[in-house]
């Protein structure tokens, strides 16, 4: 019921908005000077660690019964049919530089036809029913209940008519392995051309944000995981966008491409086109 979806909405954004305090508290002035002293990363993963803690001990106080999948510590199942996706940090390299595009990410998802089986619920699957987004050192949180709207900081929110591709501003990300970046560096080289600009801002739930906020008209990504975008998908849905894959599979770690239907649809034929759902083998 859409009184239940709200429910799930306010724990999302409580939740995260408690995560987001300790990850953004907690982090040292300069991560890197930390780096002198052990390691910058370790401090990364002790907090990315830390708030999947707080996002489960918060949850299991508010939500017993549900069950939770996060990035850090797997697959807990629950009985209510409810799952959490959690994204602890998602944006760690700007985390660890300073660069204030980092966020909790936090999803409730259910798939029956998995709660039927007894496994974990399956991105392919599954439908979000509630998400929030939050960046605390951008005081931005972004929200999203199916068949209830998106809104950011309460505002709410809906796509403008789209521009034309050369006039639009394309958000992505990439990956991290060698012959995956060759790929995507030959895929910008045809598109940089043919769109206003290209942003890599670090953050993919905070990308498919932006494109719901107006802040990007498009974002495309090869190897996301569904903790990076379950809760941003819905936001960019219930904005009136679209995210989907290519070659007419749904968004998934092969591609996800979100904006407005018509620029997806430009988006995605070009994306075919120039194979940016493969590898180099080099
Ligand atoms: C990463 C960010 C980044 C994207 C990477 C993700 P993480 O998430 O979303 O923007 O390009 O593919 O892995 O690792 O910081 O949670």
């Amino acid at each position: 019921t859409p009184e239940q979806v709200d429910a799930l909405v306010a724990v999302a954004a409580d939740v995260a908005r408690r995560a987001g305090a300790l990850v953004h508290g907690g982090r040292p002035a300069d991560l890197r000077v930390a780096a002198t002293k052990s390691s910058a990363v370790d401090v990364v993963t002790a907090m990315d660690l830390a708030s999947e803690e707080l996002v489960r001990a918060a949850l299991a106080e508010l939500r017993p019964d549900d069950g939770v999948l996060g990035e850090e510590g797997g697959y807990r199942a629950g009985g209510s049919g409810v799952t959490w996706v959690v994204d602890p940090i998602d944006g760690t390299v700007n985390y660890l530089y300073g660069i204030p595009a980092y966020a909790v990410s936090l999803a409730a998802v259910v798939d029956p036809q998995a709660a039927a089986a007894g496994t974990a619920p399956d991105p392919a699957t599954w439908t979000v029913l509630a998400g929030c987004v939050h960046a605390p050192a951008e005081a931005r949180t972004y929200t999203a209940g199916r068949g209830r709207g998106a809104r950011a900081n309460g505002r709410p929110l809906r796509l403008g008519p789209p521009a034309p591709l050369a006039e639009c501003l394309v958000g992505t990300g990439f990956g991290y392995v060698a012959a995956r970046r060759r790929a995507q560096a030959r895929v910008l080289v045809e598109l940089l051309p043919r769109v206003r600009d290209i942003r890599r801002a670090g953050s993919a739930a905070l990308d498919l944000c932006a494109v719901a906020d107006g802040r990007l008209d498009l974002h495309y990504e090869r190897g996301l995981q569904p903790w990076d975008m379950a809760a941003a998908a819905l936001v960019v849905l219930e904005a009136g966008g679209e995210v989907r894959g290519l070659r007419g599979r749904p968004a998934g770690s092969a591609m996800a491409v979100a904006g407005p239907a018509e620029r997806v649809a430009d988006l995605v034929a070009l994306l075919e086109e120039l194979g940016a759902d493969r590898d180099d083998d080099a």
